[in-house]
């Protein structure tokens, strides 16, 4: 089953604790938490402190998604929160150390590439991904619409799966809604990220599970 992780980019934080709960109880499967610093992307976010804070008042995995430069010198700000610690292959990190370094701490990694990197670059470090994520939009903000072009570099992920044996999750963030979350599905992405679709709406839990039962 299609996996749900909402982003809480254009969530009110001030009313955050009540909305993950409605989140949990519509049956997400993670939180998908975007850490931006304003120089790898033209927006600044939020940092680990608003994480450590999530981390206390929710059980779901926190799928963090560092959109820095040179992530890995923060890793040691994120890696206790995060079961999922998420950053760039365009960020400037040495790759392969990085994801040594967080499996190390026993947490599970993803890598992502923006819409102007193809799969191909990252080949030879999926062997090291529990999960990639795939950009659908220009990383930086929320509520952006979909660019097609992220369903055939889904579709050469999951066939490199199939062809190696490997067995990473295949994500997918930028304007996720009823229209778009079936063809990247098809495509074969198994973990949906979706901010204004979900935190626009009267009744989240509507909108959940509205994707999960495509
Ligand atoms: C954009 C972020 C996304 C964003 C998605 O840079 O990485 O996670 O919150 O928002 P929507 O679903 O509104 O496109
Ligand atoms: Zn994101």
């Amino acid at each position: 089953m299609i996996k749900i992780s909402p982003s809480v980019l254009t969530a009110d934080f001030l009313t955050l604790k009540d909305d993950i709960k409605k989140l949990e109880l519509a049956g997400v499967d993670m939180l998908h938490l975007d850490v931006m610093d304003g120089n790898f992307v033209p927006n600044i976010s939020f940092g680990a402190p608003i994480i450590r804070s999530i981390r206390k008042h929710t059980d779901l995995l926190l799928d963090v998604h560092l959109m820095i430069d040179r992530p890995h010198r923060y890793l040691n700000d994120f890696i206790n929160e995060a079961d999922y610690l998420g950053f760039h292959f365009e960020a400037g990190s040495d790759v392969s150390k990085l994801l040594k370094d967080i499996r190390e701490e026993n947490k599970k990694t993803c890598l992502t590439i923006k819409p102007a990197t193809n799969p191909e670059e990252i080949f030879e470090y999926l062997p090291l991904c529990d999960m990639v994520l795939v950009m659908s939009v220009e990383p930086g903000f929320g509520g952006q619409k979909f660019m097609p072009m992220a369903l055939d570099k889904i579709k050469t992920l999951s066939e490199y799966a199939a062809l190696k044996g490997l067995n990473y999750e295949i994500e997918v963030d930028g304007g996720i809604n009823a229209e778009t979350a079936p063809l990247v599905i098809n495509a074969g992405a198994t973990v949906l990220v979706a901010g204004n679709y979900i935190f626009s709406a009267e009744d989240m839990a509507a909108r959940v599970k509205e994707i999960k039962n495509l």
